[in-house]
């Protein structure tokens, strides 16, 4: 057998690692629980494993997940729900008691307020049209904000997601949610209404549902409203 030379055994490196970025990994792990490929593995391998990561190989892989000290205090992970292959995407930003119970996201009165931004202002459907999930999986106690490592624990989970939805848009709900797909401070009444990149898909940020029920003034739904728009056009609907 042939000994493969240093400049092969470079590139199948450089592969293995853009694989794990692909993958959401910042750093190597030392046991790989995403998708597991030994240093070995050929580029075609690695493809063929990216093609499968299906949302259900994802919600598999995350387990009954006790990677952060959420898992403590929470009844059911909030996976996501919707359409598997939906062109729009909403990240909110964890689940609250309502969620917590159900294991479904948006469930509660905000879940009620985005259906309502979903079915009555844009005219499509939840169910069908739309998947809907958050930065983290398990309730935060109290419904206090999610933390730098709790969502860190999470984001390898969310980053998958939508790699595979594969959707045309994304709507970040508030400033965590678009704080953490931008990995940064967001100021969201400056920067809602804004188009931006994340991992090669358009991302739309707006105000939280649960921000428009504490401050529902003309305003602020006509913001929006205006938001939605964009995303309506950037669909082609
Ligand atoms: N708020 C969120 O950000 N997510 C939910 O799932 C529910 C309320």
């Amino acid at each position: 057998m042939q000994t493969p030379d240093r400049s092969h055994l470079l590139r199948e490196l450089k592969n293995h690692l853009l694989f794990l970025k692909d993958a959401g990994y910042s750093e190597i792990p030392c046991e790989s629980e995403l998708f597991a490929h030994p240093v070995s593995t050929s580029p075609v391998k690695i493809m063929e494993a990216r093609k499968k990561s299906s949302l259900s190989q994802v919600q598999e892989e995350l387990g009954d997940c006790t990677r952060c000290k959420l898992s403590q205090g929470r009844k059911t992970i909030v996976f996501g729900s919707g359409n598997p292959k939906a062109d729009l995407v909403f990240v909110g930003e964890g689940p609250g008691a309502d969620e917590d119970e159900q294991g479904l996201p948006f469930v509660g009165r905000a879940g009620k307020k985005l259906t309502e931004i979903i079915e009555k202002g844009m005219n499509l459907n939840r169910e069908k049209d739309t998947y809907i999930c958050n930065i983290v999986k398990c309730r935060p106690p109290g419904n206090r904000d999610p933390e730098k490592e709790e969502i860190e624990a999470c984001n390898p989970f969310l980053v998958q997601q939508l790699k595979a939805i594969q959707p045309k848009v994304v709507v970040a709900l508030g400033k965590p949610a678009a704080s953490t797909l931008l990995g940064r401070n967001v100021a969201i009444t400056k920067e809602r209404g804004t188009w931006h990149d994340y991992e090669g898909f358009k991302l739309m940020l707006t105000f939280h549902p649960a921000y428009l029920l504490r401050a529902y003034t003309i305003e602020n739904r006509k913001a929006v409203h205006s938001d939605m728009k964009m995303v309506l056009e950037a669909l082609g609907r």
